[in-house]
């Protein structure tokens, strides 16, 4: 077995999986305003190392992705962010992109930025422990979109990205995010988010990337959130296993699913479901930024000193989450705090 399928299947195994906590400042700074508290690097560092030392990180967080201002940063107890990490059995990831722009040649269409100087900066990082990467390539769903050129043109950066994250030793997360904003149908989002996907593993392999050291970060197959189309979770396992079974070559170890703006029920719930009813060889389990902190945030800017609280609050989703990524969640747990 390859170092980097080992780190992969050591992230995912066992109903682990990840948690994303690598908003940018700008993203995090929109998390904070929205629960009204201040925006300001304490305040980020007692948020995250808040979850970073809960009881449910040994058990069922395998992973966690940071931003490039927390993998420097030291918690209160004096050991860095990846020691803290690491003292719970867990991997340090960090996102290696450095966002979104707009894509020269579409009218809104987005390209992932940060490959001019990447190989320094990813010797940098596994200098500071980190074992696995993330880089986020984002696509609008419509009648015309995404474009040949958006699919072609974030495949291409991925693959890329992904080459040198394997060549520096590390793991990458390869996340083609299908948005559901729109009122596409789950069908049209399983048509699009196929042809994202496909397009990924083909400039995969024309890159040499070793598919056995890789995590796919994808979205689930789901109706556009101004959609009028009602769809069961069964339904949305279902869908979205075809769509991973006909596109992801099968020496792939793991899927870890992002939330995208599913509530944490909902993506609980469904990834529940997928698991249920999955009857592939891949590890399907989470890779949560919203879906695992919603809760944990809101309750902790009610008092930002209340750790405990908040602790219990992070690992009963994290909990869940775990449960769901073996098919073993129930909606009666929920209440079982
Ligand atoms: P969400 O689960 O909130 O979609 O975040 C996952 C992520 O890492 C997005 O890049």
């Amino acid at each position: 077995m390859s170092e980097l399928n080992k780190i992969a299947l050591q992230i995912l195994s066992n109903g682990k999986g990840i948690l994303a906590a690598d908003e940018s400042t700008a993203t995090m700074t929109k998390r904070l305003d929205s629960v009204k508290v201040i925006s300001d690097e304490n305040n980020r560092l007692l948020f995250r190392q808040t979850l970073f030392s809960s009881s449910s990180m040994s058990k069922c967080i395998g992973g966690v992705i940071l931003y490039d201002e927390t993998i420097r940063q030291k918690a209160s107890n004096g050991k860095t962010i990846p020691e803290l990490i690491n003292s719970s059995g867990s991997l340090v990831g960090i996102k290696v992109d450095t966002g979104a722009k707009i894509l020269a040649g579409s009218e809104e269409e987005k390209i992932t930025e940060g490959l001019d100087g990447l190989r320094d900066r990813l010797n940098d990082y596994y200098k500071l422990g980190a074992k696995f990467t993330k880089w986020r390539g984002v696509y609008l769903i419509s009648d015309k979109y995404p474009s040949k050129l958006s699919i072609s043109s974030n495949a291409h950066a991925l693959a890329r990205y992904a080459a040198l994250v394997q060549e520096a030793g590390m793991v990458p997360i390869i996340e083609p995010e299908v948005l559901m904003d729109g009122n596409h149908s789950a069908k049209d989002c399983l048509i699009k988010t196929s042809e994202v996907i496909n397009k990924c593993f083909e400039e995969l392999e024309l890159n040499n990337v070793d598919l056995k050291g890789i995590i796919l970060k994808p979205n689930m197959i789901l109706p556009g959130k101004n959609s009028s189309e009602k769809i069961s979770s069964e339904e949305i396992a279902e869908l979205t296993l075809e769509c991973l079974k006909n596109d992801v070559p099968s020496s792939v170890p793991g899927i870890a699913f992002l939330s995208g703006g599913q509530t944490e029920i909902e993506a609980t719930a469904n990834l529940n479901q997928i698991n249920i009813k999955n009857d592939t060889n891949f590890i399907m389990t989470y890779s949560y930024g919203r879906a695992l902190q919603q809760s944990a945030l809101k309750f902790w800017s009610k008092d930002i000193n209340n750790i405990t609280g908040t602790q219990e609050i992070f690992d009963h989703r994290a909990k869940m989450c775990t449960l769901a990524a073996q098919g073993k969640w129930s909606e009666n747990f929920e209440n079982q705090k």
